[in-house]
């Protein structure tokens, strides 16, 4: 497999804890506004409980994404063009992956993860599907920019980012990473990225807040992680999951909110939050078409073509990263 030398992707502390964790749960409990950045939902559990969130019947964005991929294939294959190098951010264990492949003929796939098991478990299954089909997985923070296999060097690419986890940051972060993927792909490369549309909000409430509990579960296990990885004694039957609309910055918010005044200790450190009081855990931003346009341009990719599902909840679009001489 492929690495990025030299990049430690987890520092580890003697006691085996991922060091950014705890500062980033220390710091942010320290905050006026208590919050926890998004990604450390992401543990084995986390992304288990995720990937049941995506067949959840609240949770539209997954099935009106998949919707689209099915039925425009013929349209991506048009603009895409055959033979390029597919480059997915991110590609956890996609079930969206198999709809574009066939759709347009690339010449190789490159899967980039955090997470090497994923990666390989979702090699190995592309590669059954797609027999003839080159697969150079890499082991990567996306974040960051990676240096793509020197088999791919030649090839044009096209960059894949489903799920509008592009929402999941905040714009200046969005805009960072927007640039740093435009780095990775290089001239004439495209980028084709799912972003969910703002809708009503309590279609938008009940897919954060599903009759089942399973999101409330999944915001509840970062509790469940920081207790048992940083030395914690949060009690977890205190904190109740909510799900916010945000309409100044057009997002949903995960919310832990206290249940009564409590007081712990994380690794030492003591915290306190009264009734009422939150801790913010994760942002999922939602676009219109301007609001999208807006942040790609600003990202550096000039959009070609936009497709919605047959509802209108969730778009995916077709990025350039030739900018036009109109918008220099
Ligand atoms: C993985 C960021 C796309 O924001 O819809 C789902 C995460 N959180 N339910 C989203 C999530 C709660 C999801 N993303």
């Amino acid at each position: 497999m492929a690495s990025n030398k030299g990049i430690a992707l987890v520092n580890l502390d003697e006691d085996g804890v991922d060091r950014a964790f705890r500062a980033d749960v220390l710091q942010g409990l320290s905050e006026a506004q208590k919050a926890i950045p998004a990604r450390w939902l992401y543990d084995d559990a986390g992304s288990q409980l995720f990937e049941d969130i995506t067949r959840l019947p609240e949770y539209y964005p997954t099935r009106s994404e998949r919707e689209i991929l099915e039925a425009r294939g013929a349209e991506f294959a048009d603009l895409i063009g055959p033979d390029r190098a597919v480059v997915e951010f991110g590609s956890g264990s996609s079930v969206k992956t198999p709809l574009l492949l066939s759709a347009i003929d690339p010449a190789a796939y490159v899967p980039l993860d955090i997470s090497g098991d994923f990666l390989r478990a979702s090699s190995a299954e592309l590669s059954a599907k797609f027999p003839g089909l080159p697969v150079y997985p890499v082991e990567a923070d996306f974040m960051r920019r990676v240096e793509l296999p020197t088999e791919v060097a030649g090839m044009p690419k096209l960059g894949f980012f489903p799920g509008s986890t592009i929402g999941n940051m905040v714009a200046r972060t969005a805009v960072d990473l927007l640039r740093t993927m435009r780095e990775t792909l290089g001239e004439g490369s495209k980028l084709l990225i799912g972003m969910d549309l703002i809708k009503d909000r309590k279609v938008l409430i009940a897919a954060y807040d599903d009759a089942a509990g399973v999101t409330a579960e999944f915001n509840l296990n970062l509790i469940r992680r920081i207790n048992r990885e940083l030395d914690a004694d949060i009690p977890f039957d205190a904190l109740q999951h909510e799900a916010r609309w945000n309409d100044e910055f057009a997002r949903i918010e995960m919310h832990l909110v206290a249940t009564r005044d409590l007081q712990f200790t994380v690794s030492g450190k003591s915290f306190a939050m009264r009734e009422g009081e939150s801790i913010h855990t994760e942002n999922s931003h939602k676009f219109n078409r301007r609001t999208g346009n807006a942040l790609l341009l600003a990202g550096g990719w000039t959009p070609v073509q936009r497709w919605t599902d047959s509802e209108e909840r969730f778009s995916l679009v077709l990025a350039d990263a030739t900018i036009p001489r109109s918008a220099l």
